[in-house]
């Protein structure tokens, strides 16, 4: 399986904090944002990753990551994504990378507690067809949000004024390689985007869309409230392995 990060778009909600950078290269707690996706696809065993990104700054993603080595790697591929045509027209651009191979896709500002390696490895087992992943979250609305009927998904809506569960797909997706014939027929939306919800619910009208519910936090980073939240999940999360490494026996007491 082969991983792509998508962290092209503007980063707009963080004006100004993004007129002069990349929304990705800003910090969560010790580490800049982009860490933390490409990390979550190493620790699971992907190590055949693509970064797509765009904007101004986008040779700065090479001064930071180049080929990968702090991540282990020998190498890490790059897509330059022009304009902010959304978050299924960036994955477009990882065709040519993707070679037919399943893709774990994973959302340049999308953190979380633990891994993915149980899904990845469920998702190599399943012979077709796409996966997401939910998180009960108190704020629905922000989110791609599923729409259970008898307990199955039956609709996916983005940003949906009244959603129908408390749930949100996260940004870390699964596809087999038919995903770019779909991507080639969706039709941007009212925000002039090409969804990865239409993506999704193509796949859920075939009866193709498989979920899991993640285990641990999870959280976005685009907003000035969701960077603060994940800075400080990260610190605390971070503090809670020193103490634990230092004192094990005490901590354990605490949690
Ligand atoms: O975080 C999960 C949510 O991400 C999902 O629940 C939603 O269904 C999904 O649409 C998305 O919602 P956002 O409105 O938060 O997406 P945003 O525009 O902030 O883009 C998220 C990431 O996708 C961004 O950090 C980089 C990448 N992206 C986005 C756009 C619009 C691109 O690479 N290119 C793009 O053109």
């Amino acid at each position: 399986m082969k991983g792509v990060v998508l962290a092209g778009g503007l980063g707009s909600r963080l004006h100004p904090l993004t007129k002069v950078t990349n929304k990705h290269l800003l910090p969560i707690y010790n580490e800049p944002m982009i860490y933390h996706p490409i990390r979550t696809l190493v620790q699971a065993g992907i190590r055949d990753i693509q970064l797509v990104t765009g904007g101004q700054h986008a040779g700065d993603f090479l001064r930071l990551l180049g080929n990968g080595e702090a991540f282990g790697l020998r190498q890490l591929n790059y897509a330059y994504q022009d304009g902010e045509g959304g978050i299924a027209d960036a994955l477009r651009l990882a065709e040519p990378f993707a070679e037919g191979s399943p893709l774990c896709v994973i959302l340049g500002d999308n953190i979380i507690e633990k891994g993915i390696a149980g899904i990845v490895e469920a998702f190599r087992q399943q012979e077709e067809g796409a996966h997401i992943v939910l998180k009960e979250v108190p704020d629905p609305n922000r989110f791609g949000v599923p729409v259970f009927e008898n307990g199955r998904i039956v609709r996916v809506e983005e940003k949906p004024a009244a959603p129908a569960s408390n749930f949100a797909v996260i940004g870390i997706y699964f596809y087999d390689s038919t995903v770019f014939q779909r991507v080639s027929r969706l039709v941007p939306s009212g925000r002039n985007e090409l969804e990865i919800t239409d993506l999704n619910n193509s796949y859920l009208a075939e009866g193709k869309l498989s979920h899991s519910i993640l285990d641990g936090w999870w959280t976005d980073a685009g907003t000035f409230e969701s960077l603060r939240l994940a800075s400080n999940l990260v610190a605390e999360t971070a503090h809670k392995e020193t103490a634990m490494k230092e004192s094990p026996a005490e901590s354990k007491q605490l949690a």
